[in-house]
């Protein structure tokens, strides 16, 4: 089997789509393979871009914060993003690039097999839940809600919730994001039974 760093090594010089022409370093991901939780974004932004990490600016503060509210460091997850390269100004992702790039990430979860898939924002969710064949409506009517899925011979537990970007923007959604948090901390302490459960 593959492992993270097989993947990484692959991205660092992928050219499946023109994006690597205008970006400055790629972002694959960061964090623990052995991770049970993984944060998926959408691409990276230019804070990402130039430092070659994911979420490193100021919605990067807000999630890592965010993190530290339910005991969890960085590198005690995995985060990525569903491009890892960034779209110039910022602007959305194609199908096309989504379809390319997708694949690293489908590839990258495949490896780490988490217990819990957190999609940060509309994207990520909408990649996430077609991989999963969950039905994907708009962010604000799945947002908050758990989603339990079998995949990699266990129970997979899904959540979308917003984009740290957008919590910025909109700060009165703040409370509702932490308490969003809090359930993710609940999903992280949701051990899943192990042979030794049953002897
Ligand atoms: N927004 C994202 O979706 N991903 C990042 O890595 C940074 C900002």
């Amino acid at each position: 089997m593959e492992s993270l760093q097989d993947i990484i090594k692959e991205i660092m010089s992928c050219k499946k789509c023109d994006l690597h022409k205008t970006k400055t370093n790629y972002v694959p991901g960061v964090g623990n393979e052995k991770a049970e939780v993984v944060f998926v974004g959408e691409a990276p932004g230019r804070d990402e871009d130039l430092q070659g990490e994911p979420f490193v600016g100021a919605a990067g503060k807000l999630l890592t914060e965010m993190l530290a509210s339910i005991g969890l460091r960085r590198g005690d997850v995995y985060i990525t993003n569903v491009l890892k390269c960034r779209p110039p100004n910022n602007r959305d992702p194609t199908p096309e690039e989504v379809e390319k790039c997708g694949d690293y990430l489908v590839r990258q979860l495949d490896v780490i097999r988490p217990n819990v898939i957190v999609c940060l924002g509309r994207f990520a969710a909408q990649f996430i839940f077609n991989l999963f064949s969950l039905e994907f409506t708009t962010i604000s009517r799945v947002k908050g809600k758990v989603y339990e899925v079998e995949r990699w011979g266990k129970k997979v537990r899904i959540i979308a919730i917003y984009h740290p970007a957008a919590v910025l923007y909109r700060p009165q959604l703040r409370e509702e994001y932490e308490k969003d948090f809090q359930k993710i901390g609940e999903l992280c302490k949701k051990k899943q039974p192990t042979l030794f459960d049953y002897l």
